[in-house]
């Protein structure tokens, strides 16, 4: 059978891999790769279950073949924070109840990361817009756009903080961290 030779970076980490031309991305990743927090939830394109980012734009990763992300950057759930720190996003569905089952959960934050990188402070009319290609079949979306909500209040919150450079300051030692908002 025919394949192609291909590369990419997920979540910072090269991987190259001999593909069939017709493996949709989403496989490769949930079956080549063992990332299956990234999931199928249609055969239509139209739940973003599958919802990932590729070069750092949003992507429904079974729109996609493999061989299509060859040379690209993609990031999955994976990749939004290390254990035990959740992403601010992660942190906000689970103070929001955003999720019941979570099966929607990894696509929908991937977007949401997305929408509040290009719109960091969105009104409820943009969030609801922006996940509109998102299916949640059991929470509903309400506590879905609170969390969001929240997350971008954080997100802007920590952006705006001052950054404290790395050093001495008075025989204290400091962090090159942003200062944790008040
Ligand atoms: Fe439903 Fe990709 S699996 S949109
Ligand atoms: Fe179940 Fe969204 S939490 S589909």
């Amino acid at each position: 059978m025919t394949t192609q030779h291909i590369t990419v970076s997920v979540n910072g980490e090269a991987h190259e891999a001999d593909v069939e031309p017709r493996l949709l991305l989403v496989h490769f990743l949930r079956d080549d790769l063992g990332l299956t927090g990234t999931h199928v939830g249609c055969d239509t394109s139209n739940c973003g279950a599958c919802t990932i980012h590729v070069d750092g734009v949003s992507a429904k990763s079974c729109t996609m073949l493999a061989v299509q992300a060859d040379g690209r950057e993609l990031k999955t759930i994976e990749g939004m924070a290390s254990e035990p720190t959740l992403h601010p996003l992660q942190q906000a569905f689970w103070d929001q109840h955003g999720l019941q089952c979570g099966f929607c959960t990894p696509g929908m934050i991937m977007q949401a990361a997305w929408l509040l990188a290009e719109n960091p402070d969105p009104d409820e009319a943009e969030i609801r817009e922006g996940i509109s290609g998102n299916l949640c079949r059991c929470t509903g979306y309400v506590n879905i756009v609170k969390a969001i909500q929240q997350a971008a209040g954080e997100l802007s919150a920590a952006e705006s903080a001052p950054v404290v450079a790395a050093g001495t300051v008075d025989g204290q030692e400091v962090s090159a961290e942003p200062a944790a908002a008040g």
